[in-house]
């Protein structure tokens, strides 16, 4: 699925995640702001198709890839896609991931290192990519969680996982001087995707929403602004950080 006329200038973008909540929101607003998009998934082709189709029909151009973020051989064949389409990549955003909530006592092993496969290892690939093909001005914006600082009980998997997303990102930053390029984590609050609400009960969704002093869940629109900012030309001063958008939870 893709969709050609696209200016020479076009700056081009590679979503991981792209098929559903904060991913999808991104390429909606990444493709509005005149990128191309390439729709990274898992499995969801419907989704990320249907991704594809809404930004064909705002008049944008938008490709749909399958990778596996863990694989390192699909997410080169998914940065070669953009390149081969649309001549070379200047944003990636980097929101593919799972998490898996468990007391560390009660921890299952299997499913903690399904979590660190794709939310550590992927980053890694994925960044790694990122790091040897980003253009001069491009940016890396990867995905963490406000949960690194809050150490809700029941988050040590995921959290820990995310916490090596921050150290990576960090680092890779600095690497990256000479290159013009840069790289931030974003890392949201509680934030109404299936990611979240899967699994909560309306009581539990409703006491994490009530915690920010704005009061209310976070929307992938307004993750998606964060990221297309830290994209954009007037966000490139920003390099090296993590950007903590959930509202003021504390
Ligand atoms: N929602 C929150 O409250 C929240 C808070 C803090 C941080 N975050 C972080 O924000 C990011 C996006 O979360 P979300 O809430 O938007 O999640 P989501 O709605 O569950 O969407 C997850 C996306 O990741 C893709 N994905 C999962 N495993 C993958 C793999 N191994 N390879 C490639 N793609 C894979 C899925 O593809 P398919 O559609 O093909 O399955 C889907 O597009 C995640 O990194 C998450 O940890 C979320």
């Amino acid at each position: 699925m893709s969709v050609q006329a696209h200016p020479a200038q076009t700056r081009v973008a590679v979503v991981t995640g792209g098929s559903r909540g904060i991913g999808r929101e991104t390429v909606t607003r990444l493709a509005a702001a005149g990128h191309a998009v390439v729709v990274g998934y898992a499995a969801d082709g419907e989704s990320a198709g249907a991704a594809v189709e809404e930004v064909t029909a705002a008049g944008g151009s938008a490709l749909a890839v399958r990778a596996d973020v863990a694989d390192e051989q699909q997410v080169a064949a998914l940065f070669e896609a953009a390149t081969a389409e649309y001549g070379g990549v200047d944003v990636v955003v980097h929101t593919a991931g799972r998490m898996y909530l468990a007391p560390i006592a009660e921890l299952d092993l299997a499913e903690l290192d399904a979590l660190h496969r794709t939310n550590v290892r992927g980053t890694f690939v994925v960044a790694r990519e990122a790091a040897r093909r980003l253009r001069r001005g491009g940016a890396l914006i990867t995905f963490s969680t406000s949960v690194v600082g809050l150490a809700f009980p029941g988050y040590g998997a995921y959290s820990a996982s995310k916490g090596a997303v921050e150290a990576l990102t960090l680092v890779l930053a600095r690497e990256l001087r000479g290159r013009d390029v840069t790289v931030n984590a974003v890392a949201p609050g509680p934030t109404a995707t299936e990611l979240f609400l899967d699994g909560k009960d309306e009581e539990t969704v409703a006491r994490l929403a009530a915690q920010p002093p704005l009061e209310r869940l976070g929307t992938p629109a307004d993750i998606a602004e964060v990221v297309a900012f830290l994209a954009s030309p007037a966000g490139h001063w920003v390099n090296g950080q993590v950007v903590r958008a959930n509202g003021g939870i504390v």
